[in-house]
């Protein structure tokens, strides 16, 4: 009997661009759910933007628009991107939405009701400028602890401290500057502490929801039986606020991550009334339907603990599992701006990169642990190149031309008993559990296997000879026909990875779509096939260089485009898992960096480009060098000439549009303020070019 199941992905922020980071998730999800699909069970996949919270607010503000202009351009950017990747989401919807504001007012009313909500009165800073109390993350200061200066409110970036807001020293509003006073407000509480969700969450997270990582996470989290480590869960925030006004509390706001896991119902509840389903038969307590959230593994604290307590006390059914992957890894380095590897979807599209690389790769390195992956790019071209184009594609390229040419078309009987077809029919349902068990490297390499076999039986039978040889026509006939129907059966096996491909398949075999059952027929002697169109072309490591240079960002980056976006997404988190933990730099690391003292020798502005000075440097060894700096906006080139600076002065070359840029000068902002400005460093008298800065 086919299954019922409906699938989700986290609700992507709606203040930022979708990136390769994200696309680990909703690439492994959309794999999951096709292959559900080809196996005949009845599933659906949705998926939102998550749109409400402090940092969504201010960043429309920042823009000159409303929030709802803002979240609304930002839907139509997520869903050409995760069209561009093949993610095919049954709903891509909104949590600003009147189903996700309902079903958000319910399960508050049944948990008010079951009296698990409770009112008290915090002390929260509150920054006097902007009429605004402050999310933690939006207030900065020194630490109490190494006294580093600017650190944010609720740990250091530099030891790594955890505290409150309220230790900081000097605490300064990164919003506006201004000095936050401490005031009291009334804020709703979860009472995820209370007994009744202590002991189903102990029952939940122990009986097979979660992978054994995340089990044994929450058993931490939790506490010791007799020892409940949970603590309520702050659910309201104050005026203003983008988000849903709490119904019996004018002024207060549900909290982002209330409303965001309700938003999973919304958009079902919106894809319910759309295609006459019956939500409450998916949501009721003893639905026999399953439920699984696809998440990375720093929300595990929102999916395991608040979002099933919540499910549970407000009378619905809990999630069957949750599914939480690692992060990704460029080049064995979290994704750098500087470096180039924060690489945008679109970027990736635009670059003319084929969004089924990725989805290849990334199958290829999926596993269902808790585990980071990594993109390396040399790997990338590799194996893109050698399992796709040259193994899997080659078969099908082999041998299509003799069958159009020389059989009209037709294909002859398959051989069922060819080893290679044989090899194929059996490890078909092996391949089905390890889709089922999200461990797609392992079928991924299974399939490569089956792949080498298949090129093997093609290699044995030489169709390119045997068109040659005069009286071998049936022979030649026979083997292209069973390396078509080699073909036809890996790239089913391929389907839910490479969705695209597989259309073309279809096409080019003039057969109707694949199911995973179709892996135990043959076609039928005497079918017809289209002609034979290119699959998948080679990755040209050229375009992968490109693609890097797009997303790199230079020195002083335009205040627009850098940190307080990526902090703000830290700061709706508010649970450290650390995907992102401050990385610390050893002295050998520092002194790999050669930073001397350069003189400004020339300064002009650049034809064509908004942000940049070309300028000369001398750095007293003769041999002048020429660098680009993002600083037209602060300088007039005149005022330079002749001024000392500081250059790295071993930093690769770079080509850039205008030119070779051979290093890059030191400048500082402060990106949060209205007005960032812009501050070259200059040493104190007496320095000389030429002299190393350490
Ligand atoms: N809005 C919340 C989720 C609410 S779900 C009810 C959120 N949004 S997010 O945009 O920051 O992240 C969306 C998903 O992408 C999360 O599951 C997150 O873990 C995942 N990833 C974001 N960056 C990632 C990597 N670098 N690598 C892998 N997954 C990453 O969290
Ligand atoms: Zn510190």
């Amino acid at each position: 009997m086919s299954r019922k199941i409906l699938v989700t992905s986290a609700l992507p922020y709606a203040n930022g661009s979708i990136h390769l980071g994200h696309l680990v998730e909703y690439i492994q999800t959309d794999i999951w759910v096709r292959y559900q699909k080809m196996a005949g069970n009845e599933c659906w996949y949705v998926c939102a933007d998550d749109t409400h919270g402090t940092p969504i607010m201010l960043r429309a503000e920042k823009e000159g628009i409303t929030p709802e202009q803002l979240i609304e351009r930002v839907h139509g950017e997520h869903a050409r991107d995760f069209a561009g990747f093949g993610v095919g989401f049954d709903n891509y919807y909104t949590t600003h939405s009147p189903e996700t504001r309902d079903c958000a007012n319910d399960i508050y009313g049944k948990l008010k009701a079951a009296g698990l909500i409770e009112v008290r009165t915090i002390e929260q800073y509150y920054d006097p400028l902007k009429q605004l109390f402050l999310p933690d993350r939006f207030i900065k200061g020194e630490c109490p602890k190494c006294h580093a200066k600017d650190q944010y409110g609720d740990n250091c970036e530099v030891c790594g401290a955890a505290y409150a807001p309220t230790d900081l020293i000097e605490p300064y509003s990164a919003v506006s500057g201004a000095k936050p006073e401490l005031r009291n407000s009334e804020h709703y509480f979860f009472k995820l502490s209370d007994p009744r969700c202590e002991a189903f969450l102990r029952q939940y997270t122990s009986c097979g929801s979660l992978q054994n990582e995340a089990a044994n996470k929450m058993q931490e989290w939790l506490g010791a039986p007799g020892d409940n480590k949970l603590t309520d869960w702050d659910i309201s925030r104050d005026a203003p606020y983008f988000g849903f006004e709490i119904p019996d509390a004018p002024g207060k706001y549900f909290y982002v991550w209330l409303d965001a896991p309700i938003g999973y119902m919304g958009s079902f509840k919106n894809l319910c009334a759309r295609n006459g389903l019956d939500f409450n038969e998916w949501f009721k307590p003893e639905s026999t339907t399953e439920l699984y959230h696809f998440i990375g593994k720093d929300i595990l604290y929102f999916h395991a603990l608040f979002w099933p307590a919540e499910l549970a006390h407000a009378g619905y059914r809990t999630p069957t599992k949750i599914f939480a992957h690692g992060f990704l890894t460029v080049d064995g380095a979290k994704m750098s701006k500087s470096r180039g590897t924060f690489i945008t979807a679109e970027s990736f599209l635009n670059s003319g990169l084929n969004a089924e690389w990725l989805r290849y790769y990334f199958a290829a390195k999926l596993s269902a642990t808790m585990e980071d992956i990594d993109l390396n790019f040399d790997d990338f071209v590799a194996r893109v190149n050698a399992d796709l184009v040259g193994k899997y594609v080659n078969i099908a390229s082999r041998s299509a031309g003799f069958i159009a040419k020389r059989f009209n078309g037709q294909l002859a009987p398959a051989d069922a008993s060819l080893p290679a077809i044989r090899a194929i029919q059996e490890a078909a349902p092996r391949i089905a559990a390890l889709y089922e068990a999200r461990e797609f490297a392992k079928a991924v390499r299974e399939i490569m296997a089956l792949t080498d076999g298949a090129n093997q039986y093609v290699d044995s039978v030489k169709p390119w000879e045997l068109a040659k040889q005069e009286g071998r026509e049936s022979e030649l006939h026979a083997a292209c026909s069973n390396a078509l129907n080699l073909f036809r059966l890996l790239s089913i096996m391929l389907k839910p990875i490479l969705p695209l491909v597989a259309g073309k398949v279809e096409k080019f075999l003039n057969i109707a779509p694949l199911a995973w059952s179709d892996t135990q027929d043959l076609l039928a002697a005497g079918h017809v096939i289209n002609t034979y169109e290119h699959l998948m072309t080679r990755v040209d490591p050229k375009s992968i260089e490109k693609l890097i240079e797009a997303n790199r960002e230079f020195l002083a980056p335009a205040p627009e485009q850098s940190s307080p976006q990526r902090h703000a997404e830290h700061q709706q988190k508010e649970v450290l898992a650390a995907p992102e933990e401050a990385a610390l730099c050893s002295i050998d690391d520092f002194m790999k960096v050669d930073l001397r003292i350069a003189r400004i020798a020339n300064a002009e502005h650049v034809d064509g480009a908004d942000k940049l000075i070309r300028l000369t440097l001398d750095i007293g060894d003769g041999r002048p060098r020429q660098v680009f700096a993002g600083i037209k906006a602060a300088y007039d080139p005149a005022t330079l000439i002749g001024r000392l600076t500081v250059m790295v002065a071993n930093l690769a070359p770079r080509k850039m549009k205008f030119g070779l840029s051979e290093g890059m000068v030191l400048a500082s902002s402060d990106p949060t303020s209205k007005t960032p400005g812009l501050f070259l460093l200059s040493p104190d008298a007496g320095a000389e070019p030429g002299m190393r800065v350490k």
